[in-house]
């Protein structure tokens, strides 16, 4: 069975979180629900409710012991002057979600991903798709993580650029995100260690 991983980042620190946890990612997803909406599929009603918040997290924790997942949060603590420091207790700041892993000849996995409005622009999503990245393609001998992003999310295409990701094509209506078909640019990254 793999260890729940505890990662430390300059000013985070990336784990699992346990069913018990709900509260700290609905507060996340609540706290942003307008920075997030356009580049999210929908939320049914209940998608907040107790229950289902645990249900998903107890769901991502078997896909995790099975190796088709791994749903990073990064908590941390923000202090009154904007400093960001890693608190395995702290609040999360953003999530890195690593989803169908997929081994075989192919050896690959989707990656999504977001942070906390008031900690955009610093660098701080970069540091933990790093180390995230880092732990998945060592731990599940990936070749290729792939990223795809609506065309107008300029910001999320500077980051995977940044991080070594290419361009590989177009997606026509590629997913339902903010209730509507959206094209999607596809891009992936390669493990170049790899033999
Ligand atoms: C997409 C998203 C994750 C990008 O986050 P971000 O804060 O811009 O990413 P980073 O934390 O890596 O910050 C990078 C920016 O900070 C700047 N920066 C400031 N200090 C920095 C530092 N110490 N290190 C690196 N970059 C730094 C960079 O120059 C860069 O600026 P630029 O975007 O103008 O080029 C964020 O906008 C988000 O959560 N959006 C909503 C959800 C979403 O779109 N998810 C992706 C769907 S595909």
């Amino acid at each position: 069975m793999l260890t729940v991983p505890k990662i430390m980042t300059e000013r985070t620190v990336l784990t699992l979180l346990q069913h018990y946890e709900y509260q700290v990612l609905t507060d996340y997803y609540q706290n942003n629900r307008s920075h997030l909406s356009p580049w999210e599929p929908e939320k049914k009603q209940g998608y907040f409710d107790e229950s289902q918040v645990r249900a998903r997290l107890q769901a991502s924790n078997d896909l995790f012991v099975a190796g088709g997942a791994v749903n990073f949060v990064a908590r941390g603590n923000i202090d009154r002057d904007g400093e960001i420091s890693a608190d395995l207790n702290g609040q999360v700041l953003g999530v890195c979600n690593f989803t169908n892993i997929i081994q075989g000849p192919f050896q690959a996995c989707y990656l999504g991903y977001s942070i906390d409005k008031t900690i955009q622009g610093q660098g701080v999503m970069r540091e933990i798709l790093l180390a995230g990245l880092g732990y998945v393609f060592s731990e599940f001998n990936l070749n290729r993580v792939m990223a795809n992003y609506i065309p107008d999310n300029e910001r999320s295409g500077r980051l995977l650029a940044s991080l070594g990701f290419e361009k590989e094509g177009l997606a026509k209506s590629y997913l339902k995100i903010d209730g509507r078909w959206q094209d999607h640019i596809l891009t992936s990254k390669l493990n170049t260690e790899l033999t």
